[in-house]
């Protein structure tokens, strides 16, 4: 079997995924999540990331906090909005009402240490992210990198954490239909990359 042409058809197939169908995951497939996390690169290979394994009543508490959260943009950005749609704040909450696992990755080195701001742990956090999202679509499960600050906020209180999280995961199984939220399709190479001779 060619493995780098199944690794590379994982990254071209992964999607966010906002629609969930009912279904529980194993407690193995969440740990084979988290581990993929854990083999992402870090500055002095520090391992900045932090995961919150949420399940069961928690994530109860954590949908209680954010069917009750402000989802008000910011000041600035209000003025340019006049109706914040519905839609806002069903998306807000849909696809934790369905998921069985909530993931949140803190970045903890900014937090311990109380370093100014420093990008190099952060990045790290970003990375395993980004393996935690290859590895829950190669086991067939569906996630979105949730990074809207109400939400963040939400998984902060319901942590009792007051650290930086960088971003949050339901993990569940993909509905069959999913709806398009945003425009998804990306710019053509030659307009992100450049080639030198
Ligand atoms: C830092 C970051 C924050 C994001 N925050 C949100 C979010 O709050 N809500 C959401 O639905 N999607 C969020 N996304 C997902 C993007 O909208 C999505 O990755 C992008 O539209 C490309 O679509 P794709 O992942 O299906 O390829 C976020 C992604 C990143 C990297």
């Amino acid at each position: 079997m060619d493995h780098r042409k199944t690794f590379l058809e994982a990254i071209m197939t992964r999607r966010s995924i906002r629609d969930f169908k009912p279904g529980d995951i194993p407690a193995e497939d969440v740990e084979k999540i988290l581990r993929a996390g854990i083999m992402a690169p870090s500055p002095g290979n520090r391992q900045p990331w932090r995961f919150h394994v949420i399940r069961g009543n928690t994530k109860e508490k954590f949908l209680t906090i954010l069917k009750n959260a402000n989802v008000m943009p910011p000041a600035e950005i209000a003025k340019t909005v006049k109706t914040i749609p519905l839609s806002w704040r069903r998306l807000l909450i849909k696809g934790m009402e369905t998921v069985p696992v909530v993931i949140v990755v803190e970045n903890s080195i900014l937090t311990k240490k109380k370093e100014h701001i420093s990008v190099g742990p952060l990045l790290g956090t970003a990375a395993s992210v980004e393996n935690m999202l290859l590895a829950i679509h190669s086991l067939g499960y569906g996630s979105v990198w949730l990074g809207f600050l109400p939400i963040l906020e939400a998984a902060k209180r319901v942590l009792g954490i007051s650290g930086e999280v960088v971003c949050v995961l339901p993990v569940g199984h993909p509905a069959d239909h999913q709806n398009e939220y945003f425009n998804r399709s990306r710019k053509p190479i030659e307009e992100v990359a450049t080639f030198y001779d």
